[in-house]
């Protein structure tokens, strides 16, 4: 009987590894793949990768940043609303699933919606959209222009009805009260602000102009957005 010499079986271990290895790759791509086509099945849509270096430092942006309620009648780019959503609740380390703004607990008990207006981001059609941080995506919850019935809804403030967009912060409260009981209530409030600072800065450093809107009637937003967390703030965004 022969056996294989050190060469000989060194080369059959390599062959055997890198067979290995290119059916692992190959049944990763195969899987993404699938994730993607199911993703285009359930209707959503993928955003632009969000950029990690802009034009304007952190401290320019906090020294620009100011509630702005006229807006150009030009619409956003996707690219736009992708690096405003991300800046909001984007995934950045994805180990362990943490996102651009502080969560207590990590209990992440906000959800982003955003209304589009008719014409209101290039290539996107009007209407209600919720986001997926995890795969940085969209998805439809309403087909329609809707930006007259959230106007109505925020007590008719003038730049809800004119802006392009207009990102509502949603919670579901019991995913960080459960952990923490009543004091979680507050920590969601908290979390609301860390996000809606982050919008601020990212709208100022795109040279867009957003604002806070505290005022609105609770129920008839909710109705209106069609979500079942709780809308708790809202940033309408546009062109300066
Ligand atoms: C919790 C909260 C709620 C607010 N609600 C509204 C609102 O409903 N409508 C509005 O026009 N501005 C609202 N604002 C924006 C403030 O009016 C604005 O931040 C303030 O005038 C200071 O201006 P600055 O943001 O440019 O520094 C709100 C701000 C905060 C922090």
């Amino acid at each position: 009987m022969r056996y294989p010499r050190a060469a000989e079986s060194i080369a059959i271990s390599l062959t055997f590894v890198l067979l290995t290895f290119s059916l692992l790759l190959y049944l990763g791509a195969v899987s993404f793949r699938e994730v993607r086509r199911e993703e285009k099945a359930l209707g959503k849509l993928e955003l632009p990768e969000p950029m990690l270096k802009g034009e304007m430092s952190v401290e320019e942006a906090i020294s620009k940043r100011r509630s702005v309620r006229e807006y150009k009648n030009v619409p956003l780019t996707l690219s736009e609303l992708g690096q405003l959503l991300w800046a909001a609740q984007g995934i950045t380390l994805p180990s362990r699933g943490f996102r651009a703004a502080p969560s207590a607990g990590a209990t992440y008990p906000l959800e982003l919606y955003v209304s589009v207006r008719e014409g209101g981001v290039e290539g996107l059609p009007a209407g209600i959209y919720h986001y997926d941080p995890f795969m940085h995506s969209l998805s439809l919850v309403k087909a329609g222009d809707f930006s007259m019935e959230i106007y109505r809804a925020a007590l008719s403030q003038e730049w809800v009805r004119e802006a392009p967009i207009c990102i509502i912060i949603a919670a579901d409260f019991v995913r960080t009260t459960s952990r923490y009981g009543p004091r979680g209530e507050r920590y969601v409030y908290m979390e609301a602000g860390h996000v809606g600072q982050n919008i601020y800065l990212q709208a100022t450093a795109l040279g867009l102009g957003t604002v806070a809107v505290g005022a609105f009637y609770d129920d008839q937003l909710k109705s209106v957005v069609g979500c079942s967390e709780d809308p708790i703030y809202l940033f309408p965004v546009g062109r300066r």
